[in-house]
């Protein structure tokens, strides 16, 4: 029994057994050579000589930035794709070593694509057998520059100099990827307890059970964070699970987000090793007396049957490992380990109040294959993130495979390869059971459509497996029903496109190795995001998140957690003002004053970062890693810029300014707006001078030249029809097709219906051939693609489910559905119907602030298109409809008549 004391704390519990901890301490040497930081690749040898045989050797190998290679004894032990990788770690079991001499030869690759000066790199590794530790020091290894052929066994002459440690100080420690522990804490208790709250949380991914039953249905805890700063809580009503008598708290403890890789980073990309769990328990008894149960020394840990888990790799689960009844009181667990503690983290724990992650739907098949190698294909007939459940029954000691992927090769097999380096793997060892046994993994998630079957005893049958849906919990608020197939299928595929990159961070993709809280993703899309869910939870967690790696200097990172070093570039931070508009915008001040005020400050260092180096008001300074108007049509190449970078900075620049002299308003904060609206019209006039030509031309006459300062209102009045007319035009020759990349997208449809040009933005939706969106739904597709032709596209940048390009669905609800917000919240509609025959029948409904509202769309008996909206009481609007009438609207259901094509 625990004496509850103030002073009882929970500890930092070490998750990890004996073998790791010595691993983990046995140390760890940078080896570097003594040139310049170039971005060349380095041939890399470490020649040892073994006294005494190394009975099944491990070796951990690690590098800055990536490994493409890996020798020994001139035996190549893996190839990696040439990704983008910062850091890479390998742990690779090398069988049987005899004794005498070796050779490890390594190539790393140094250049980072999107880090335009080279960074000095680095080698280490570490060989094991059992408790044996071989740790090369720097001076063991011979480094040089060079892509020869058959250097792996070239001599090692004075051509080969001798390492050094690296100047750059390397703050990574590498750690191999380990099992989960099982951690286990009894404790008894006098009576029922009438009030339990358990806060629970790890550097590492856990799932914590009371007396043999799950807490709580929040999934992948913790989420994703900066662990260096920020840790988030899970709190939890525990009391219905917990007796009296005898109670115990077991949880399950794996690598989660905090241990598994992240791209850039490597393993442990944002602290080090181990893994770690604290836990404090809070019971309140029925005579007001209170006892804490806490992570303290008198817990124990045990081996986990999850074997290997990894949130981009997949998770293994031993069933024949799961001691019985271990987490129930009763079980026998003299013979588990002691525990220890680690140090605390430096970050601060915070409690989560932004919606979990949870299972929200499950999926049956929509087919099952069988291969010729005996494998089965499942289709769930959608791409999604979430994991397979299995139903099986088979005898002790079969592995079941399951390789996830977004699409089918022309072998009928699953085709990861645009996977990159996440390996997305699933297996499953059964334990045996006659009466059949279920699983499904709980410390990775895939992002997947199709997924192979290998091992399964006999038929798999489509009882057998479902489709488990995974994402952040928040509430649909948007509903777009059509007849229209590119209509629906578009928004269709962009809420599952949302569903599966909203796990925890806004991602830019689930499935292959990156997964990443990118910006530009985000700030693109928010608008569309807001109507389909109700973000606002998810984005007060997000901006708390940008804030928590907001550089010393203003600047905010282009990737939350900050897993590349890249910062401010323009349109990708822009979200650290584009969100907290957005929420502003889509659910009005109530809703939204709290987190604008906490955001404040952090938005005015970001503005002045921008302007201190910018007077004159173009955005040529500090412009970073330039991403641009990414993924454009015509680039050739992933920087290319279709559109000129200076003119995209400037436009992304001026919308901010615009979104902050709105939000100081709206706040009263009357100087600021004041400031802002100056420095406004100063980056205004600077685009205008720069970039529009007095014929209208606006910048090299790309689409998003125009799109973009139409959108943000920087072409003077006087040329704006001029402009939209040349932009409408220039789509029409290429084809009535766009070029736009990520930043003109969102925006293209409204611009040109703004302007007179709603039949070409229709013609433009409705689209099927390539490039559009149309065409993506044309193929098949269940989700929106990273590319306009992601069906041919390069397949190292080929992602079948990223939301960027579904930013247009914001124009669905807007023009097509006739909702837009007049007033912060909805609190006023502006309803501009397109009245086109070609949009054919539909309706949405919107969940809003100040109740739902409606519209419907069809077609009447004499082929006239018509429209409805209904508004709730309290709420008023306008209609603006083609021709410039306008008419006021109040609560209660408006109908229009159009004119037959
Ligand atoms: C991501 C994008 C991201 C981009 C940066 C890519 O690898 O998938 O969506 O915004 O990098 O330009």
């Amino acid at each position: 029994m625990t004496t509850p004391t103030a002073l009882n704390e929970p500890l930092w519990l070490a998750a990890e057994d004996t073998a790791a901890r010595a691993e983990r301490e046995a140390g760890w040497h940078w080896a570097w050579d003594d040139g310049p930081a170039d971005g060349e690749l380095r041939q890399c040898v470490w020649a040892f000589d073994l006294a005494e045989p190394l009975p099944a050797a491990r070796l951990t190998l690690a590098a800055q930035k990536g490994l493409p290679g890996v020798w020994l004894d001139g035996r190549l032990l893996f190839a990696s794709q040439d990704g983008m990788a910062g850091r890479e770690l390998r742990d690779l079991e090398l069988g049987d070593l005899a004794a005498g001499p070796h050779r490890l030869a390594v190539t790393v690759r140094t250049f980072h694509p999107f880090i335009q000066e080279p960074r000095q790199g680095g080698i280490g590794a570490l060989l094991r057998s059992g408790d044996v530790f071989i740790a090369p020091q720097p001076g063991d290894w011979r480094i040089r520059t060079g892509t020869a052929e058959g250097w792996q066994n070239a001599s090692l002459d004075d051509a080969w100099p001798t390492a050094v440690a690296p100047h750059e100080v390397i703050d990574w420690l590498p750690a191999p990827a380990q099992a989960g522990r099982l951690m286990r804490r009894r404790f008894d208790l006098p009576q029922n307890a009438a009030q339990a709250t358990l806060q629970i949380t790890a550097l590492g991914g856990y799932e914590a059970r009371l007396n043999g039953k799950r807490v709580g249905d929040a999934l992948l805890t913790p989420e994703n964070s900066d662990f260096r700063v920020r840790l988030l809580l899970q709190r939890y009503d525990v009391t219905d699970l917990l007796r009296a008598g005898e109670n115990v708290l077991g949880v399950t403890v794996a690598d989660g987000f905090y241990a598994s890789e992240a791209i850039g980073r490597g393993r442990y990309p944002f602290g080090a090793a181990p893994r770690r769990l604290w836990a404090r328990l809070e019971l309140t008894s029925a005579d007001g007396s209170t006892q804490l149960v806490t992570t303290d020394l008198d817990w124990q840990s045990a081996p986990a049957p999850t074997v290997f888990a990894e949130i981009y790799h997949g998770e293994t689960h031993d069933a024949r490992l799961e001691p019985a009844g271990w987490d129930e009181p009763g079980f026998d667990a003299s013979a588990w380990d002691a525990v220890w503690m680690a140090p605390a983290p430096p970050c601060a724990l915070m409690p989560q109040e932004s919606p979990p992650i949870r299972a929200t739907q499950l999926l049956k098949p929509r087919s099952i294959r069988r291969l010729t190698n005996g494998d089965h294909v499942v289709d769930f007939g959608q791409n999604f993130a979430g994991w397979c459940r299995i139903r099986v029954r088979g005898e002790a000691g079969r592995t079941i495979t399951l390789r996830h992927a977004e699409i089918i090769g022309d072998d009928g097999a699953v085709d990861m390869r645009n996977l990159r380096a996440a390996q997305c793997t699933d297996r499953y060892t059964l334990r045996g059971d006659p009466t059949g046994e279920q699983w499904e993994p709980r410390f990775t998630y895939h992002g997947f459509r199709h997924v192979q079957v290998s091992g399964w005893p006999g038929e798999l049958r489509a009882e057998d497996i479902d489709g488990i849906v995974v994402h952040s919990d928040l509430g649909i608020t948007g509903h777009i029903d059509s007849t229209q197939p590119i209509v629906q299928g578009l928004w269709h595929n962009t809420l599952w496109s949302q569903r599966s990159n909203f796990v925890g961070m806004p991602t830019d993709c689930p499935q292959r190795d990156e997964r990443l809280g990118w910006t530009g993703d985000a700030q693109v899309f928010w608008p569309t995001a807001a109507f389909n869910m109700d973000v606002r939870g998810f984005t007060r967690r997000f901006l708390a998140d940008l804030r928590a790696s907001q550089r010393a200097d203003g600047a905010y990172a282009d990737t939350n957690p900050p897993a590349l070093p890249a910062y401010g570039a323009h349109g990708w931070s822009d979200a650290g003002v584009v969100l907290p508009h957005t929420v502003w915008q889509h659910y009005g001040l109530d809703s939204s004053r709290a987190l604008l005020d906490e955001h404040w400050d952090s938005m005015e260092r970001w503005m002045a970062w921008i302007a201190d180096v910018n007077p004159d008001g173009l955005w040529a300074k500090r412009r970073d890693v330039d991403f641009g108007d990414w993924l454009s049509l015509d680039a050739k190449n992933l920087m290319e810029a279709t559109t000129p970078k200076l003119l995209s900075a400037t436009a992304c620049w001026a919308r901010m300014l615009g979104m902050m002299v709105q939000m100081a308003q709206a706040t009263g904060r009357v100087e600021r707006a004041a400031h802002f609206a100056a420095w406004h019209g100063r980056v205004a006039a600077a685009f205008a001078a720069a970039f529009v030509q007095p014929d209208g031309k606006v910048g090299n006459g790309s689409h998003t030249s125009y799109i973009l300062a139409l959108a943000f209102g920087l072409v003077p009045p006087t040329l704006q029809q001029t402009a939209a007319d040349q932009l409408a035009a220039n789509i029409r020759e290429r084809g009535t097709l766009l070029t736009t990349g990520f930043l003109g997208t969102p925006f293209s449809l409204d611009v040109l219906a703004d302007h007179g040009h709603a039949d070409l933005a229709v013609a433009l939706l409705l689209r099927t051939e390539y490039p559009s969106w149309g065409y993506m739904v044309a193929r098949g597709a269940t989700t929106i693609w990273e590319r306009w032709n992601g069906d041919t596209g390069d397949v190292a940048m080929n992602s079948f489910n990223h939301y960027a390009l579904g930013s247009i669905t914001g124009f669905l609800y807007r023009r097509v559905a006739g909702l837009a917000s007049e007033a912060p919240g909805f609190k006023s509609v502006l309803c501009q119907p397109l009245l086109d025959t070609r949009l054919g029948e539909g309706n949405c409904r919107l969940t809003t602030e100040h109740g739902v509202l409606a519209s419907a769309w069809g077609l009447d008996d004499a082929g006239r298109p018509w429209f409805e909206i209904s508004l709730p009481a309290g709420v008023t609007g306008r209609m603006a409809l083609p021709g410039g009438l306008s008419q006021p609207l109040g609560s209660g259901t408006h109908r229009v008549v159009g004119k037959a094509r």
